[in-house]
């Protein structure tokens, strides 16, 4: 239970033990890359848990019988916000290799902490924007800013709120907070409500900085 009306929060057993390897500041780029994958299966159970089904009939090899399926009027779209969302969306595509990927380029200006745009390759509008159902992915849901920002990238093209999934891993109360506040319905799913920022917009106590780590770019 948190105080927030649509935040998820993943707190299995196996979610809690990998991210206590990937907080290590010890732990190497290949041994923090997999412990999020493992976290990722287990993120994505719970983002996908309400997927609307459909009805279809299958011939087994002994006899017919009624399946279900993934409504197959819905779009899963998955848009990982470029680079550290790029870890999730490899596993998103892998049990959904039916899902459409949308990157989204975005830089957070290390002064004003607001997002910078480099690349976006979503359609200027979307045929039928009601039957898409989008996961945005990104590590650390921060300042809320880029949050925000993907998130208003497909409300703007009148998908309906309720069908925004934000994935996280490791989320800030104050990020919490500001999407929510913009976008009660948007449902967010992290493995942990982390304590607070840092003035540099960093989460405390975090994991340091997720694109860095996951592809090794750490200056020392
Ligand atoms: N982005 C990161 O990679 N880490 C943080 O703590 C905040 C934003």
């Amino acid at each position: 239970m948190n105080n927030y009306k649509n935040v998820f929060v993943v707190n299995h057993p196996l979610c809690c033990h990998n991210l206590s390897i990937i907080r290590d500041k010890n732990t190497t780029a290949e041994v923090f890359r997999n412990a999020i994958r493992r976290i990722t299966y287990l993120l994505f159970y719970k983002a996908t848990e309400d997927l609307e089904l459909e009805d279809c009939s299958i011939e087994t090899p002994l006899e017919n019988c009624i399946c279900q399926r993934l409504n197959s009027k819905k779009e899963i779209i998955i848009a990982p916000i470029l680079r550290a969302g790029l870890i999730f969306s490899d596993i998103a595509n892998e049990i959904m290799p039916y899902a459409t990927v949308r990157h989204i380029g975005m830089y957070r200006d290390e002064d004003t902490l607001t997002p910078v745009w480099y690349y976006n390759k979503i359609p200027v509008e979307f045929d039928n924007p009601e039957d898409k159902i989008i996961l945005i992915l990104d590590p650390m849901l921060a300042t809320g800013n880029s949050a925000i920002d993907a998130i208003k990238l497909f409300a703007n093209k009148k998908v309906p709120h309720k069908n925004i999934r934000f994935v996280s891993l490791i989320s800030a109360p104050e990020g919490l907070k500001k999407v929510q506040n913009l976008y009660p319905d948007v449902k967010i799913i992290t493995a942990s409500i982390d304590n607070c920022l840092n003035s540099s917009g960093y989460i405390r106590p975090g994991l340091g900085d997720a694109g860095d780590r996951i592809f090794n770019t750490v200056i020392n």
